[in-house]
């Protein structure tokens, strides 16, 4: 019937260990709450003083009138007196009596209503609290995680886990308090009807499990359900995502009516799913409805029986009191389970947000990780094998590059080298081999100290909506506005920027969409060359600038190459030659090595590709 038993449980669980820093909140918003329902209960219990006082002075008004009928043919004057007495005698000793129920009501009413007023405060604290401390630790978790969980996962499934899931889960935290309320409710009601009579309390109690019994016949379904619902809604935010950065795509190829179709597929299959967790629940709380109803029923029925036979020594007012708790016991117990089958609708949510907190980080530092303070000697890989889920990309690649050089990687596109490059800012880590510090496998260096020597420049130039400066600023948090006019001036990009009309602050729009792709480049590249680290990754840095603007690029670039050790991967190979070495990638593996002159002498791989480039650039 269940999913997956064991994960219930253990998110069950782990909704409790989320709660747990809040442990002195939650307890005082359980006190709060014993206070409500026991002021509620015994509001109940009044019924039984009143309904004696009014009995009793019923009967001894009866008792009066017959003494009147009794005495008419006495004194007429002596008979008007008894009738003040009649109610002279309601007055005397039923009165008092009265307005203390009077007064214990009103009270009662006045707590009740503070500590409902304090149950809703605090609960909501504690959720949206628990919402915040959510949200965010699953953003740093989330950050926290290497490259390939990012590869795996669709940003819209990760943006319905950060919205949905989180609300959903957080639903599911509101009611673990509900129905822990519910359960301090009922245990109280329990106790005091026992102290009225034992008897009664077991009345009560075996009827609890037959009402409680169609939400356990159901949440296995509701459960299922739910978490097929949530998965089609991250689908869905998924779609949504993907249309609204493809947008342009889109509109060109006139896909618009196509997508809003597959769109509202997607969103029947929401529906769908809504429908039959709904349908689960409907049955569920039906049921409860039928069964506490039957068995109050039932109660009545009993009752009856028993005031009618005389047994158990019980009167009227007790059976009264009696049926006060039965209505607001079964009440509860109705209560309780509905709210028990709605949790199982939140719980699919807080099990997914808790599987992306069970993603472990598989790149973090070594327990014994040292701070990498300078490069003297050099980096190399050493017999590096590395694919993308057990794809092999990269094979048996090895190769020294001496401080301060410049090294060059060519080759066809899908060689391998942006994969060569992602593996020394540790964004993946090799499946064999090691990259190299010094001698060192950078494994063994914090990550911190590692990322704060490279600076990189990647082929999709990516930019923050924000202004320029906070975009170039990115590079070096605390540079001073001096040192962004100079890194702007060095990648070539100064000029465009004083012309605009807000200068550094313009605003440069989500990724940077009201730039163009080669301004995008240049502040990226400003960005790096703030930066001002000892090594460089340059990504076919300048694929989107015109030749005109490339030149003057690199010559920045050159700049900044200097007493660096740079990692070029260069889509024109004319932007090469000057690299102190040239490695040739072919199909992940490296086949040739050399300077540009030693390599077009050997008349091989790179010979074959200067010439097709050369061949091209003539035509
Ligand atoms: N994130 C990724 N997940 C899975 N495969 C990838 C990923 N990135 C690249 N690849 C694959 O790895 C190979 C090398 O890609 P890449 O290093 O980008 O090549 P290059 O930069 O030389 O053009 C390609 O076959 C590509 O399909
Ligand atoms: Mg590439």
């Amino acid at each position: 019937m269940e999913n997956v038993p064991g994960k219930r449980r253990l998110s069950e669980y782990r909704i409790f260990k989320y709660l747990w820093p809040h442990k002195w909140l939650v307890v005082s918003l359980l006190l709060v709450d014993a206070i409500l329902q026991l002021s509620e209960a015994r509001i109940t219990f009044q019924v039984k003083p009143i309904y004696m006082a009014l009995e009793q002075a019923r009967a001894a008004e009866e008792e009066d009138e017959k003494a009147e009928e009794e005495g008419s043919v006495l004194d007429q004057a002596k008979a008007g007196q008894t009738a003040t007495p009649a109610v002279g005698s309601f007055g005397e000793d039923k009165w008092p009596m009265l307005r203390e129920c009077f007064y214990v009501l009103a009270v009662l009413a006045a707590v009740v209503a503070i500590t409902e007023f304090g149950r809703i405060y605090l609960s909501r604290y504690v959720a949206y609290k628990l919402d915040y401390d959510l949200r965010n630790d699953l953003c740093q978790h989330m950050l926290g995680l290497s490259m390939s969980f990012f590869n795996d996962k669709q940003n819209g499934v990760l943006l319905s886990g950060m919205t949905n899931d989180i609300a959903t889960a957080n639903q599911a935290i509101l009611l673990v308090f509900d129905v822990v309320s519910s359960c301090i409710a009922l245990i109280a009601l329990l106790a005091m009807t026992y102290l009225l009579k034992p008897i009664l309390a077991l009345a009560l109690i075996v009827i609890i499990p037959i009402i409680w019994f169609p939400s356990l016949k159901y949440r296995g379904k509701i459960r299922k359900a739910s978490a097929d619902r949530l998965a089609k809604l991250a689908d869905l935010t998924q779609d949504m995502t993907q249309l609204l950065t493809g947008i342009r795509t889109v509109k060109a190829f006139r896909m618009e009516q196509q997508e809003v179709d597959e769109f509202r597929v997607i969103g029947a299959g929401v529906l769908r799913k809504s429908m039959k967790a709904t349908r689960a629940k409907a049955m569920s709380t039906a049921w409860t409805s039928f069964l506490s109803r039957f068995g109050t029923a039932l109660i009545i029925l009993g009752a009856g029986w028993v005031i009618m036979f005389g047994e158990y020594g019980l009167d009227l007012g007790d059976m009264l009191t009696f049926l006060g708790f039965v209505g607001v016991t079964y009440g509860k117990v109705k209560s309780l389970a509905k709210d028990y089958t709605s949790l199982q609708e939140y719980l699919p949510g807080s099990e997914r947000v808790f599987a992306v907190f069970d993603v472990t980080a598989d790149i973090v530092d070594h327990p014994q990780a040292k701070p990498l303070k300078e490069i003297r000697q050099g980096i190399a890989f050493r017999d590096v094998d590395f694919g993308y889920n057990g794809v092999p990309v990269l094979h048996g690649i090895s190769f020294d590059v001496k401080a301060g050089s410049i090294i060059a990687i060519v080759g066809h596109s899908g060689a391998g080298k942006s994969t060569m490059l992602d593996l020394i800012p540790r964004f993946y880590d090799p499946q064999k081999g090691t990259v190299e510090i010094d001698g060192i496998d950078i494994r063994r260096y914090s990550r911190d100290s590692l990322l704060a020597h490279i600076a990189i420049v990647g082929q999709q130039p990516f930019l923050f909506n924000t202004t320029i400066t906070e975009n170039i600023r990115y590079g070096r948090r605390n540079a001073s506005m001096n040192d962004v006019v100079a890194a702007a001036k060095a990648a070539n990009i100064h000029d465009f920027i004083a012309a605009q009309p807000d200068g550094y602050d313009t605003i440069t729009g989500e990724q940077g969409v009201r730039l163009s792709g080669g301004q995008r480049q240049r502040i990226t590249i400003a960005r790096a060359i703030l930066k001002n680290a000892p090594i460089l990754l340059l990504d076919e840095a300048t694929s989107s600038l015109d030749n005109e603007s490339e030149k003057l690029v690199q010559a920045g670039l050159a700049n900044l190459m200097k007493d660096r050790t740079t990692f070029v991967i260069a889509h024109r190979l004319t932007t090469v030659q000057h690299a102190d070495r040239i490695i040739v990638l072919k199909e992940g593996r490296i086949v040739e090595e050399g300077t540009h002159d030693q390599l077009l002498a050997a008349g091989g791989e790179y010979a074959r590709l200067y010439q097709s480039e050369i061949q091209s650039d003539e035509n």
